[in-house]
């Protein structure tokens, strides 16, 4: 039995990223959650140091909710591309480099592609909810899609606008927000966190027809760990 967040439950945000955070507030809006972010209470960004999303949303989660005494939310996220071997995976931050300039990182991708044909390319994100007493629950979605050049939109963040969604024609950069949150791999893992963590309807993604139904492993297509679920580890 997945554990619960009670509503009105205060939740730490446990991210730094200005997007992110703007993202996942927008989806926890509707659910008379009290949230605060990690920035806010003056949480430290710990390492991350794990091989994969999921063992570093952990990470990020189970340092936040140590340090607060609250439940924690976090994300680790990225972007992977097919014929780089899933890079740069988690590492999309760091592409960016110091400055966080993510038009150098996405300019690095299409180079290394070259010409290549293979296009094929997926976000991924792992959302972790911790509790002080060390228990978590991790939560794992997928959008497959392709790597686009030249990139095109100002509406997302990071690598949004050289990435087209399977299904779409409109980068995640030109789509409006709301379309984004409604298909979107944060929006998938969302969706297993509020039917399992928060009592919320079982996701269906009606607004995406080609990603409804049960399935987010059979929809995650092409190779690399990053596949859909849900994990519980106890505390200590
Ligand atoms: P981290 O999870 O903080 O290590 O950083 C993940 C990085 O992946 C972000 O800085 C973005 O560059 C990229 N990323 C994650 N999710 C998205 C997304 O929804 N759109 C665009 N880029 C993303």
């Amino acid at each position: 039995m997945p554990r619960r967040i009670a509503p009105g439950q205060k939740l730490v945000l446990a991210s730094h990223n200005p997007g992110k955070l703007r993202e996942i507030e927008a989806l926890l809006r509707p659910h008379g959650v009290d949230v605060v972010s990690a920035g806010a209470l003056g949480l430290p960004e710990p390492e991350e140091t794990a091989p994969d999303f999921a063992g570093n949303a952990r990470i990020k989660a189970l340092a936040a909710a140590t340090a607060s005494g609250l439940p924690a939310l976090s994300d680790d996220s990225g972007f992977c591309v097919a014929a780089l071997g899933g890079e740069p995976g988690v590492f999309s931050a760091r592409w960016a480099g110091p400055n966080k300039d993510f038009n150098a990182a996405m300019a690095a991708v299409n180079e290394k592609l070259g010409g290549t044909e293979d296009r094929r390319a997926w976000f991924v994100a792992a959302l972790c909810l911790a509790w002080p007493d060390g228990h978590t629950e991790t939560f794992l979605g997928r959008v497959d899609g392709s790597a686009i050049w030249p990139p095109r939109g100002g509406k997302g963040f990071g690598y949004d606008p050289m990435f087209v969604p399977s299904l779409g024609q409109q980068t995640f950069g030109e789509l409006d927000p709301e379309v984004k949150h409604a298909v979107s791999h944060r929006a998938r893992a969302f969706a297993q966190v509020l039917a399992s963590c928060f009592g919320g309807a079982a996701p269906t993604f009606a607004s995406w027809p080609g990603s409804s139904g049960p399935p987010f492993a059979a929809r995650a297509g092409i190779g690399g760990p990053d596949k859909p679920g849900h994990d519980v580890e106890a505390g200590p």
